[in-house]
């Protein structure tokens, strides 16, 4: 079957054919756990449209050199007044596709203080990346791709933290708990559309990347657990983001996914 689709902007897509044509759109893809997926993705020969401020011009030319399709969209997600156009660009780059997957990966862990002394900006960077930004994708990634039939999955990553509190991690553990509910919610919603969109939560455990850099450079006054996070780098804890990505693109290919739930690293080692 194959079908042209409009929608204030044209995906084309096809059923059938020999290999299935999957079109990832990964947020952070610059950097740690995004890194590592985007690099899977791209071996695999998929279509990948990595969004972040900074590109990995190392693994695009790399890719483009083998003749793969990638797009890079260089885009704060902090800056909300763009994310409408961020959201245009993105959905412009998709073209034919059987499968669409969006990986809500970009997140940052600060502010890391104590509730009173936080301040306004670095709380607002916090909520509109961890959790306005992948609603907003989110919303628009279910709205533009209501007719199409294919298969269709958005993982927020997601952490620990979403469902336990640590001193010191307040906005990160809020924005985290409020794109868990967003995601079971919206998976209740998608059970009743024609065509669903799977929606699951994925917490992918400490790993050794520039995140777990930034706790380690937390004063340990303002963050309760600094000691903890030390250890777990010393003691050779933090997992590599490399086997996290290979573990939840194992997931993602043997499914099949439970709408709305949240599946930890821990399970799937
Ligand atoms: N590391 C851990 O131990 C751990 C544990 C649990 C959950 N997680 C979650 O895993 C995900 C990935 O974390 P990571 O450890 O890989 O972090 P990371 O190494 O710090 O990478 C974060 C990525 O997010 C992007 N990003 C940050 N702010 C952005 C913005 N304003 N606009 C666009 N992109 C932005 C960064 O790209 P640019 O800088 O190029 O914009 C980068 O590619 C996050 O959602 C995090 O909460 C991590």
């Amino acid at each position: 079957m194959k079908r042209l689709w409009r929608f204030g902007f044209k995906v084309n897509w096809h059923i059938g054919g020999e290999k299935n044509m999957k079109t990832y759109i990964i947020t952070g893809a610059s950097k740690g756990l995004g890194k590592a997926i985007a690099e899977l993705c791209l071996q695999e020969g998929n279509h990948c449209i990595f969004v972040a401020r900074s590109a990995n011009e190392q693994l695009i030319d790399k890719a483009r050199s083998q003749g793969l399709k990638v797009s890079s969209i260089l885009a704060d997600l902090g800056d909300s007044g763009q994310l409408p156009e961020i959201v245009d660009s993105i959905f412009s780059k998709i073209g034919d596709t059987d499968e669409l997957l969006l990986i809500n990966n970009a997140g940052v862990v600060e502010p890391i203080k104590p509730v009173g002394q936080l301040e306004q900006n670095k709380l607002e960077d916090s909520i509109k990346v961890n959790f306005l930004a992948p609603i907003m994708l989110s919303n628009a990634f279910i709205d533009r791709t209501r007719g199409f039939p294919g298969k269709k999955t958005i993982v927020n990553v997601s952490s620990g933290a979403a469902l336990r509190p640590y001193q010191g991690w307040a906005a990160y553990c809020s924005t985290k708990a409020g794109l868990e509910m967003f995601t079971r919610v919206t998976a209740a919603e998608q059970d009743q559309e024609q065509y669903p969109v799977t929606i699951i939560s994925f917490s992918p455990g400490i790993m050794d990347t520039n995140m777990q850099a930034d706790i380690r450079q937390a004063d340990e006054k303002d963050f309760a657990h600094a000691e903890i996070f030390h250890a777990y780098k010393e003691q050779g804890r933090l997992r590599s983001p490399e086997l996290v990505a290979e573990k939840l693109m194992a997931l993602l290919q043997d499914g099949p996914l439970e709408n709305g739930r949240f599946y930890d690293i821990k399970n799937l080692l």
